[in-house]
């Protein structure tokens, strides 16, 4: 009877134990998933104005969707009409948000970058967040009619002339955050100014 008491008592004791620890470790994870799930963040951004950059597919057609559902005037700046159009139907109907523009750049083009942010500062000037997420990768080496590789002028140039013709308007009043996503590296731009609080 005592042998029996202490086998049960080896096997139940450590097996409750490790029970406990897994359920509450499969509590912790599920608070956190929902805590982070953007669909319940109760962060109001309404008033603020956002530009994404590619932001007809991946991480930029998603950050512009959870952006809009939490109010923002979002400025999809895409480089094709038909694919953007596409694009703003569908973020349009997944967060309910009537403050959805496109406009079009092609971020691998100084002169198609000056012309979007004359048109963009001249219709929005007050320009709180530009997100830098247009990237290309993979690509032969090929120059664009301005000269430069394709590649470097669409990841690093394109992103550094938009960031700094928005950034330098002087009509711009709105304290504005440029966030890097194709170049990290060019968070060192800005690394003498604070970053801006929306
Ligand atoms: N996915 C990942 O695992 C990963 C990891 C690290 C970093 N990133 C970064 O995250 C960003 C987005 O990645 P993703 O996976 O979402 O890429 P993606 O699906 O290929 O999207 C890239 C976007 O950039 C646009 N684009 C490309 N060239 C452009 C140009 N010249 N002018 C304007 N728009 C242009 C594309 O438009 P079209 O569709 O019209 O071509 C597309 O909307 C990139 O900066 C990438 O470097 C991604």
């Amino acid at each position: 009877m005592s042998l029996w008491f202490l086998l049960s008592t080896l096997v139940w004791g450590p097996g409750s134990v490790l029970l406990t620890v897994v359920l509450l470790l499969r509590l912790s994870v599920c608070i956190w998933c929902y805590l982070w799930d953007l669909q319940h963040c109760s962060t109001d951004l309404t008033g603020k104005t956002a530009v994404v950059t590619g932001a007809n597919s991946g991480v930029g057609k998603s950050v512009s969707q959870e952006l809009a559902h939490c109010g923002v005037h979002m400025i999809l700046a895409c480089c094709s009409h038909e694919r953007g159009q596409q694009a703003l139907a569908q973020i349009r109907a997944a967060s309910q948000s009537n403050q959805l523009l496109l406009g079009e750049v092609d971020v691998s083009s100084m002169a198609s970058i000056r012309s979007f942010a004359q048109w963009l500062l001249r219709e929005h000037p007050e320009i709180h967040l530009l997100v830098n997420n247009a990237a290309v990768c993979g690509l032969p080496t090929t120059r664009t009619p301005e000269g430069l590789d394709v590649t470097f002028a669409t990841n690093y140039i394109g992103p550094f002339l938009l960031t700094n013709l928005l950034q330098a308007a002087p009509i711009s009043r709105a304290p504005f955050a440029p966030v890097p996503v194709s170049v990290p590296a060019l968070t060192l731009l800005h690394e003498d100014q604070p970053p801006a609080r929306l």
